[in-house]
């Protein structure tokens, strides 16, 4: 039984005051990226992939863990949210040979341990931040994964135009569309039958809200699970909320993706 989401709204300014008053300690880091965040949509507009671009070499500043993690990430957390994501897949029947795309891989948290598990060659990462891929090139070296051949690509864009057709078994995308408004989302969702291997899957996290959908600064989107299942359905895609990821600690709900084909 998938857990209940949330219905309440972050973006309402009494959600704020009555959080400011339960954690008065992060009241000066909201503030601070509030400024930054209203400073970044002035010089980039409704340009959402260069202002989150953007958002990603400022928080790269800080540390690549609390790029793709959050101001709180630590590398035990990078370590564990990267595990859950390889197991879970594991569980779900990957096999060396599937050749997996992983949409906003960041700096390989869970890309390293699927490197490292699929033949050469069959782990492909795209990313719109080349800070955060420069990192993932220090993760492939960490981890001395040089021989898998992993590709590495920067990407304005969802639209996969540079992609063969049919070809990936497996797409992953965590904490990604959690980040993006809904335009991003339907650009994926009309592209990414293209490429999807006949049978093969397209597995997204998304904060999940029963209430009213929001977003947090245009940094983080909450919506509700009927509007990405219509959203997939106008492409020709089909929808399932993923129960057994709803079991996990991971506050984002998992949606899994099929060409209707
Ligand atoms: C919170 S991080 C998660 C990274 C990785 N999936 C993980 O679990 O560690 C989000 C990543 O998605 C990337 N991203 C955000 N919007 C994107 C988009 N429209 N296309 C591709 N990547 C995107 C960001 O640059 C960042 O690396």
């Amino acid at each position: 039984m998938a857990r209940t989401a949330p219905s309440r709204d972050r973006s309402r300014l009494l959600y704020k005051a009555a959080y400011a008053l339960r954690r008065p300690g992060r009241v000066p880091r909201y503030a601070r990226r509030s400024l930054r965040d209203a400073m970044l949509r002035a010089r980039y507009g409704r340009d959402h992939v260069a202002y989150y671009r953007a958002v990603m070499a400022s928080d790269s500043e800080r540390s690549a863990e609390s790029a793709v993690g959050g101001p709180t990430s630590s590398r035990e957390a990078w370590l564990r949210i990267g595990k859950w994501q390889y197991e879970y897949l594991l569980a779900h029947g990957l096999k060396p040979a599937d050749r997996l795309l992983e949409i906003g891989c960041g700096n390989l948290r869970a890309g390293w341990r699927l490197m490292r598990y699929l033949e050469p060659g069959h782990y492909y990462g795209i990313d719109i931040s080349p800070h955060i891929l420069l990192s993932a090139k220090d993760t492939v070296v960490r981890y001395g994964l040089q021989d898998r051949l992993p590709h590495l690509t920067l990407t304005d864009n969802l639209s996969f135009d540079f992609l063969p057709a049919d070809h990936f078994t497996v797409i992953h995308a965590h904490s990604v569309f959690s980040h993006t408004p809904l335009e991003v989302i339907e650009e994926c969702f009309e592209h990414v039958g293209r490429i999807l291997a006949p049978g093969g899957f397209f597995d997204l996290t998304f904060d999940r809200t029963e209430g009213r959908e929001h977003h947090v600064l245009r940094e983080d989107f909450y919506y509700r699970t009927e509007t990405l299942a219509a959203l997939a359905a106008r492409h020709g895609l089909s929808a399932e909320l993923m129960a057994d990821w709803e079991a996990m600690p991971h506050g984002q709900s998992k949606l899994r993706i099929r060409a209707d084909r």
